[in-house]
């Protein structure tokens, strides 16, 4: 499966099926799925894309679109796809434009408990991306030991050396005026918020590796979260809980084992 298919899919069925204008894609779709996926299409034409009462009617769109197909087949391989790649370069395979539409449309689509929308997000490309690396050298260096300090700065040299990086942060204000608003669920929203942003960060890592990205996630918050809020004028109740990193894939994944079905998984029920 091409990489670019595998993208399409992941971000398809949800939303170019439930507009008004997207009815004439679904239309064209038709014609280059397979019939039993016609069948995921028509029904939801007639679906209103859903939004709160106090939102605005108008479904939020990501600045370039993207042509859609589906299957479950294609998504799990895209799933199994996402692997952690360390050794990255600069040469996108794709323009940044469209790593940026793809990162706008997973944070469009991605659930949040009661729809609260406490997913905020920063991309950073080039030079920006290269100043994210130094001020993480920066922060670390007084705290690592020196005997550790080149390891560390190998690995943050790797990081500088992909194209970018997808910030990802919770917006506790989201948060709090979830918790005033539903005092019975007072203790589960930080945790809903949480499960929201991993939601995302594996949806953004894995469509970009099906665009042939390379990617890994970095947990540089909180040492770094002053500097970032500094640097690109970031709200003070903008939570950073990952990083992304992105770029060209310069190596391979390493290898990576999984534990018998037997210990982690049960079934129950005819
Ligand atoms: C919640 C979470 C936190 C992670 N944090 C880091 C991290 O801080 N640094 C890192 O290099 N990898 C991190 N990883 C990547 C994991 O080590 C990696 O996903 C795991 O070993 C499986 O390898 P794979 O990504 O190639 O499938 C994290 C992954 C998850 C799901």
């Amino acid at each position: 499966m091409r990489p670019r298919v595998l993208t399409s899919t992941l971000l398809s069925a949800s939303r170019l099926y439930t507009t008004a204008t997207s009815s004439a894609t679904c239309r064209a779709t038709h014609a280059l799925i397979p019939s039993n996926l016609v069948k995921t299409c028509a029904p939801l034409t007639t679906r209103t894309f859903s939004t709160s009462s106090t939102r605005s009617n108008t479904p939020s769109t990501p600045s370039t679109p993207i042509t859609m197909a589906a299957s479950s087949a294609t998504l799990l391989e895209a799933f199994k796809a996402r692997r952690s790649f360390y050794q990255l370069n600069k040469e996108l395979p794709i323009p940044k434009e469209k790593v940026t539409s793809i990162v706008q449309e997973n944070l469009i689509q991605i659930p949040s408990s009661f729809n609260s929308q406490s997913n905020r997000v920063l991309v950073l490309y080039g030079a920006e991306h290269d100043k994210l690396w130094d001020i993480t050298s920066e922060v670390l260096k007084p705290l690592v030991p020196a005997e550790s300090w080149d390891a560390t700065a190998a690995r943050n040299a790797g990081f500088k050396a992909g194209a970018g990086t997808v910030l990802f942060f919770i917006d506790t204000t989201v948060v709090s005026g979830m918790q005033e608003k539903f005092a019975l669920y007072k203790d589960r929203f930080p945790t809903w918020a949480e499960h929201s942003t991993a939601m995302l960060q594996f949806a953004a890592w894995t469509t970009l590796e099906a665009e042939g990205l390379g990617a890994n996630l970095q947990h540089y918050n909180p040492l770094i979260d002053e500097r970032v809020a500094a640097e690109w004028n970031i709200p003070a109740h903008w939570q950073l809980t990952a990083q992304l990193v992105f770029g060209g894939k310069a190596g391979e994944a390493g290898p990576k084992d999984a534990l018998p079905l037997e210990q982690t998984f049960k079934v129950a029920g005819a």
